[in-house]
């Protein structure tokens, strides 16, 4: 049996938009998500988060579902607009209320509270205000940071200000998949540099009022393999590699941006004024790391400004979930180890890991979910061989607690351990859920009980 350090830190992870529905409710305000879900075919099968799980109405029944997993800690994120409706300005009490309930909920039953500020649904009033790409976001962020830790951080010790910016600013700004919609690369970069900006602004304002807990960035850095040893394969990787990691991580670790990559770049290139280096070098207390999947990359000149094509890589006999995603669990390995040595070790929570894959319930809802526990197993064998190797992997939180919204994919993708019918709103814990409920008992794996798929070696 395979365990873990003491202390580790295990739970689960949901957002805002994906799971709350009350888009129009209580007095919150529009979100460029509730805007993109309306325009006709950005959603599949006109999918929106208007009512989700529900889970601004079920709060306290999921909060007791979360109790009887188990689950040691879970991480939230708050909607920017259910707090300031217009993104700035008149506050709205009922909105700060929900996440000040939740809270205490989640701490009446021992559970931590870990809070994330911002996963993707900006006010729409900031988005007319000219979104990411305008640099007065950046302390807008910074002042609605300041009222969520004033009411909130006397209780949650674990914050992050943002989840995936390489997501938020490409998918939204960049390739137009996202909200809110634009395809235009110089928009996509400046957002992620205005976002690098904002967090360390709102760090600031954490570290200066004293507040207790710890802060961090979360990033999804998945992991990526040349398509073969051909120089153009392997320089458009590292391209690949310096849009997704190193636009952050030099800058915020290293104190330096990657200059290399911004004057191939050029014209896209983001402007940045002459003290945003130093504000944003330092300040993260821990890096989050959302992880799921791996890809090969080739030289294309078809493959947009990057000049890149990515193909989904599966280890043999894993193959892809229902995303196309390709299972890879050596690839969270070789992440992890290189992530130690390029940027020296950095305290880390693996944020977010799972799979969406075809469940199918019983008669009485339950997903015998056995696939999903060999993805989970397989990447918990990874995160232990990678600490083992010295890595500072402090947690691990499964992605996701419910199916949910899975934006522009709508509800066609089930991540959760909880299956939701969403018809009924009935919450059913799939057999996940119950394996990783004794993961966290027993603080590591237990035995397993399946046959290990083909290239696995035996525990
Ligand atoms: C991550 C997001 C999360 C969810 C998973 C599948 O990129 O942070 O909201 O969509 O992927």
């Amino acid at each position: 049996m395979l365990r873990f350090p003491p202390n580790f830190l295990w739970g689960a992870a949901t957002s805002a938009y994906q799971i709350e529905g009350a888009w129009n409710e209580d007095g919150k305000g529009e979100s460029i998500w509730d805007r993109f879900v309306r325009w006709p075919d950005h959603v599949l099968n006109g999918d929106s988060g208007d009512v989700a799980c529900d889970h601004y109405h079920r709060m306290e029944n999921d909060v007791a579902l979360m109790g009887e997993l188990g689950l040691p800690c879970y991480s939230f994120t708050i909607s920017w607009p259910r707090v300031l409706p217009r993104g700035r300005g008149a506050l709205n009490p009922k909105g700060l209320d929900f996440y000040d309930r939740l809270v205490d909920a989640l701490l009446a039953r021992g559970i931590q509270p870990k809070a994330t500020l911002y996963h993707w649904d900006l006010p729409q009033t900031l988005q007319e205000h000219g979104g990411w790409p305008n640099r007065d976001l950046t302390n807008f962020f910074a002042d609605y940071a300041r009222i969520v830790f004033d009411k909130l951080a006397d209780r949650v010790k674990l914050w992050a200000t943002f989840n995936e910016p390489w997501v938020a600013a490409f998918l939204g700004y960049g390739h137009g998949i996202h909200a809110p919609g634009i395809c235009n690369a110089q928009a996509a970069y400046q957002s992620a540099h205005h976002m690098l900006l904002a967090h360390a602004k709102a760090v600031q304002v954490f570290r200066q009022g004293n507040y207790p807990g710890e802060i961090g960035l979360i990033l999804n850095l998945n992991h990526l393999l040349p398509a073969s040893d051909r120089p153009e394969d392997i320089a458009a990787t590292e391209r690949v590699y310096a849009e997704t990691h190193r636009i952050f991580l030099d800058p915020l670790i290293h104190g330096r941006y990657p200059e290399d990559f911004y004057t191939w770049l050029g014209a896209h290139a983001p402007q940045r004024a002459a003290d945003d280096l130093a504000l944003i070098h330092r300040t993260v207390d821990y890096l989050g790391i959302n992880h799921y999947n791996t890809d090969t990359v080739a030289y294309d000149i078809f493959g947009g400004w990057l000049k890149a094509r990515l193909t989904p890589y599966a280890a043999p006999g894993w193959g892809f979930t229902t995303m196309g995603w390709g299972i890879n669990p050596y690839g969270l390995h070789a992440e992890l180890r290189d992530l130690k040595i390029r940027y020296g070790n950095p305290k880390l929570y693996i944020t977010e890991n799972g799979c969406a894959l075809p469940d199918q319930p019983d008669e009485s809802g339950f997903v015998a979910d056995h696939k999903r526990i060999a993805f989970l197993r397989a990447h918990l064998q990874q995160t232990h061989a990678a600490i083992q190797d010295g890595v500072d992997v402090q947690g691990y939180f499964v992605w996701s607690l419910f199916d949910n919204f899975e934006w522009e994919r709508g509800y066609s993708q089930r991540f959760g351990l909880v299956r939701v019918d969403f018809q009924t709103q009935r919450r059913i814990p799939k057999q996940s859920a119950l394996w990783f409920r004794e993961v966290i008992r027993c603080n590591g794996l237990p035995p397993d009980d399946r046959p290990p798929p083909p290239n696995r070696p035996p525990d």
